[in-house]
């Protein structure tokens, strides 16, 4: 879906499909560096993360393995509580692996900073994160970030993964919701 299919439901264009597809790349570049002869362990978060890791999965040139967690906050409304509960847990024995969990955005870094240390408890040699989006101005705590695509304005984003209401997944590049949809 491009962004003219869902134009009046949208307030600003942040980033297209070709700057998305650039910078995975220069992130893929950087952990073929960083992890060359190793065997790395990507973990999506579901499902914002899925064309992040079906894109970042396909640049790699290094030999890897892919798994999936469902997480959720605990509490109403549209901010993350920071209590996290698992929906869907890895299929994959962590002891001793390189992982490297894959996500779409990071907001206030609540549901991240909790992930991070749950796996980290379960005996991997090494857990990083790469994201595609961070939103610098919603920290709430600090979260320690190998790669990072775009620090990205304190807005509600759809596209490329992000939803609203489960709608504009497919959307091709990201873009600001317009107040209007959710108000
Ligand atoms: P925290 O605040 O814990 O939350 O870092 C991260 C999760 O919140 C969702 N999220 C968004 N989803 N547009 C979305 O479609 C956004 O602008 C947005 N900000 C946060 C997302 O699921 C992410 O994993
Ligand atoms: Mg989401």
């Amino acid at each position: 879906m491009q962004f003219s299919d869902v134009e009046g439901d949208l307030s600003e264009v942040l980033l297209t499909q070709e700057e998305i597809h650039e910078k995975i790349a220069v992130m893929a570049r950087q952990i073929e560096t960083d992890y060359a002869g190793e065997k790395l362990l990507l973990v999506g978060v579901l499902r914002g993360a899925v064309m992040v890791m079906a894109d970042l999965a396909r640049e790699l040139t290094l030999p890897l393995e892919m798994d999936w967690m469902a997480v959720s906050s605990y509490g109403a409304g549209t901010q993350s509580s920071g209590v996290v509960r698992i929906l869907k847990d890895l299929d994959s024995d962590l002891q001793g692996r390189k992982v490297l969990i894959v996500e779409d955005i990071i907001d206030s870094g609540l549901t991240l900073s909790w992930l991070l240390g749950n796996l980290r408890s379960r005996g991997a040699e090494s857990v990083e994160i790469c994201t595609l989006l961070r939103k610098p101005d919603a920290a709430k705590v600090e979260v320690d970030v190998r790669y990072v695509g775009f620090d990205i304005p304190n807005a509600f984003v759809v596209g490329y993964g992000l939803d609203y209401a489960e709608k504009y997944r497919n959307l091709r590049g990201v873009a600001v919701l317009a107040p209007h949809v959710y108000a």
